[in-house]
């Protein structure tokens, strides 16, 4: 029986596409995680008993370790989704970024290298384009322009895996993924954290003029494009997934406003007031746009969520699950929110520079 290796299992969407494996495949299923402040075995209690899932804690970064996991599991698959994923932390601090994203592949592509593991997917963003404001939707051969350092950590690993199959010949894949939300995201990505501030009634921050779009796919749909593309993808490609339905993130906060005060039975002119535009994200991007047709002809891809069906499930859960966002907000998270929404672009690490992209 197949063995697949999927690391940040107990992330976002890693705990989704755990689930998925053990639902649609007969593979055991060993998930890799190092339980950093977005991991939570909480996301995967469900299958935690299933008896073919494994949890193994472990950083990527550690190569003895990974050698280590790698002899003993002897996976034929590695799907690599462990990352530091959020911008506004990249922003923040860059070198942890660098470290996980960029090291850990590499790490993690030599441990499969020595162990024969058939095949690597390497779990990607339509962030590593850049800004295409202004031009339409990028195909994979499109040229990589990131803008935040999270992007650029992103890009620089799709490089890597690159260079491993012109070099070595090694078998790896990449997705390329839009925003994608649902239950059990950590409430500092953008809809957790509207639908957490509008129950405690905080401010929905709004980064500048709130026109930035982004393409949002359900998590449910992206995991079953990582699923499609293990099973189906041409060895040494890159396949886009998206909706490839823009919206702006004023349109967005605004249809959650409602979609929330309906499900809670709060006003929805109240809850709209909350709305608070406030200083922009650093070298924000206006518009992630990708071209899903490569997916969609070879592959037979495509999203069955639709956003407001996507957004209804995505409310509900949690409205029920208020508990699970306590806990995971219990740590450093308060820390964190302090940085970011105090103008921590500016002011961190004592009074470090963070948001000065003027070049001087
Ligand atoms: P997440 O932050 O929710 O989860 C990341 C997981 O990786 C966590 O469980 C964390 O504990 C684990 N991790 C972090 N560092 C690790 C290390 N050194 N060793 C082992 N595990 C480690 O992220 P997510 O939103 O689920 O994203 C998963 C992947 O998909 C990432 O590679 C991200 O870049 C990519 N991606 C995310 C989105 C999105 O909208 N969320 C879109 C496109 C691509
Ligand atoms: P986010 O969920 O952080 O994803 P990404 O930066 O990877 O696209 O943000 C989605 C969009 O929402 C992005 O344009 C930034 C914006 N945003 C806000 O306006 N306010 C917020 O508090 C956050 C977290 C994001």
């Amino acid at each position: 029986m197949k063995t697949i290796l999927v690391t940040g299992g107990c992330g976002f969407i890693g705990s989704h596409l755990v689930r998925l494996l053990l639902d649609k495949t007969d593979w055991n299923v060993v998930n890799l995680d190092l339980l950093t402040y977005a991991g939570n075995p909480e996301n995967l209690r469900d299958v935690s008993e299933h008896s073919r899932y494994i949890f193994v804690r472990g950083d990527i970064t550690d190569v003895q370790s990974m050698d280590n996991v790698f002899k003993e599991v002897r996976p034929s698959i590695v799907v690599n989704l462990a990352a530091d994923s959020h911008v506004d932390r990249s922003i923040l601090d860059a070198a942890p970024f660098l470290k996980t994203n960029v090291v850990g592949v590499q790490v993690l592509l030599d441990a499969a290298r020595r162990y024969d593991v058939e095949l690597f997917l390497q779990m990607s963003t339509d962030e590593v384009y850049g800004d295409r404001e202004g031009q339409g939707p990028c195909a994979e051969d499109g040229p990589l322009a990131p803008s935040s350092p999270y992007a650029a950590s992103k890009a620089s690993a799709d490089l890597v895996c690159h260079a491993y199959r012109r070099t070595y010949n090694y078998p790896v894949l990449i997705v390329r993924s839009s925003n994608n939300y649902g239950p059990f995201q950590f409430p500092e990505k953008l809809i957790p954290l509207i639908i957490k501030n509008i129950l405690s009634e905080t401010e929905l921050p709004i980064y500048g003029d709130g026109m930035q779009r982004r393409e949002w796919l359900y998590v449910e749909d992206a995991v079953q494009g990582i699923l499609d593309v293990v099973e189906g993808g041409q060895v040494g490609n890159i396949y886009n997934l998206s909706s490839t339905v823009p919206k702006t993130n004023l349109e967005l906060v605004r249809a959650l406003c409602n979609l929330v005060a309906e499900e809670a039975g709060l006003d929805p002119t109240s809850v709209l007031q909350q709305i608070t535009m406030v200083a922009d994200r650093p070298g924000h991007d206006r518009l992630y746009a990708v071209d899903v047709a490569k997916v969609r002809d070879e592959l037979g891809w495509a999203p069955k969520v639709s956003l407001e069906s996507g957004l209804k499930t995505t409310v509900r859960w949690y409205l029920e699950n208020r508990q699970w966002v306590e806990r995971v907000i219990s740590g450093e998270y308060q820390e964190y929110y302090r940085a970011v929404y105090g103008r921590g672009w500016e002011m961190s690490e004592g009074e470090l520079l963070v948001g000065d992209r003027s070049g001087g």
